[in-house]
């Protein structure tokens, strides 16, 4: 198994483009369903530590290549060759690849367009929205390969459709239709397939018009609230709400309530 850390950074596996201020990075690999090996991982990882500090983008967009599959999973082929400790690094390393998405301040994603499965489900659970096909499927079907989700499946699949459903996926492994995750709560919305790239399109616009400090705020609230009691959760949220109320854009978008006109917000 390669070693992850000194891994050489070719953009093959990952693709991305800026338009409108909404990145589209596409997991490139569709004749392995866009299985996540380490260079995808790292690749993903490195396009978003950019776009993290890039003023140019306001919205990510996280697709699959092709129209069979978002991500059928970690490369079986490398898990295959893990032992305990080549498979705890390969966790770590696709945890701290997930958690720099969901962590990363601006909003993003998760264009579902076919099979989401294991670290494919994982992934699109680590973006804050989640936007599916009616082709996609979901699962977590590690169990099958005798292991567990190792990118966080077990955590964040309970955090977002609770205790019951949560064992459900993981222990019997099998694959839930995307009505059924709409239903449960892992998916926000299901499209027909060919209205899946048009309705992110106009989803991702409306966040790039919205205002990125409160945006980054309510996305850091969610998810730090997540994390500890509820008064700590709410004095976060006294701050994080203290902060909107300096910004350029609090006036701007309260003014331009009060004179009945769009907002115009700059990000300051
Ligand atoms: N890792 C590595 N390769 C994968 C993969 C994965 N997670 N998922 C699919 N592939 C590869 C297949 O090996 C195959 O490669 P090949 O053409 O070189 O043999 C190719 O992608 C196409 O997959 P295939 O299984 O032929 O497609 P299918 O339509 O018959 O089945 C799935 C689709 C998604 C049901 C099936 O590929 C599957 O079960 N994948 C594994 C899902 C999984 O267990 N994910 C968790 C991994 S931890």
């Amino acid at each position: 198994m390669p070693d992850f850390q000194s891994f050489n950074i070719i953009m093959t596996n990952v693709l991305s483009q800026l338009e409108n201020r909404v990145l589209t990075v596409t997991i490139n690999r569709p004749d392995k369903l866009n299985a996540l090996n380490q260079a995808t991982l790292a690749e993903l990882s490195n396009i978003i530590g950019d776009a993290k500090t890039d003023d140019n983008v306001a919205v990510i967009i996280i697709t699959g290549s092709g129209e069979k599959a978002f991500v059928a999973g970690a490369d079986i082929s490398e898990l295959a060759t893990t032992n305990a400790n080549t498979g705890m690094q390969f966790a770590q390393f696709g945890q701290s690849v997930f958690d720099e998405i969901e962590n990363c301040g601006k909003p993003v994603i998760a264009a579902v367009n076919g099979f989401a499965l294991g670290g494919g489900c994982e992934l699109a659970m680590a973006c804050h929205l989640r936007v599916a096909s009616d082709n996609a499927k979901f699962g977590q079907p590690e169990i099958k390969l005798g292991v567990i989700p190792g990118f966080g499946g077990t955590q964040r699949l309970t955090r977002l459709i609770g205790k019951g459903r949560s064992m459900e996926m993981n222990l019997l492994g099998d694959m839930v239709s995307a009505v059924k995750a709409e239903q449960w709560g892992l998916v926000n919305l299901v499209v027909p397939q060919g209205e899946l790239q048009a309705t992110v399109d106009k989803m991702a616009d409306q966040l790039a018009q919205s205002a990125p400090i409160a945006l980054g705020m309510a996305i850091d609230a969610i998810n730090r609230g997540l994390e500890c009691g509820l008064n700590e959760a709410l004095d976060y949220e006294v701050k994080a709400f203290g902060i909107c109320c300096a910004s350029e854009d609090k006036k701007e978008g309260t003014s331009a309530f009060l004179e009945k006109r769009p907002a115009q917000f700059s990000g300051h």
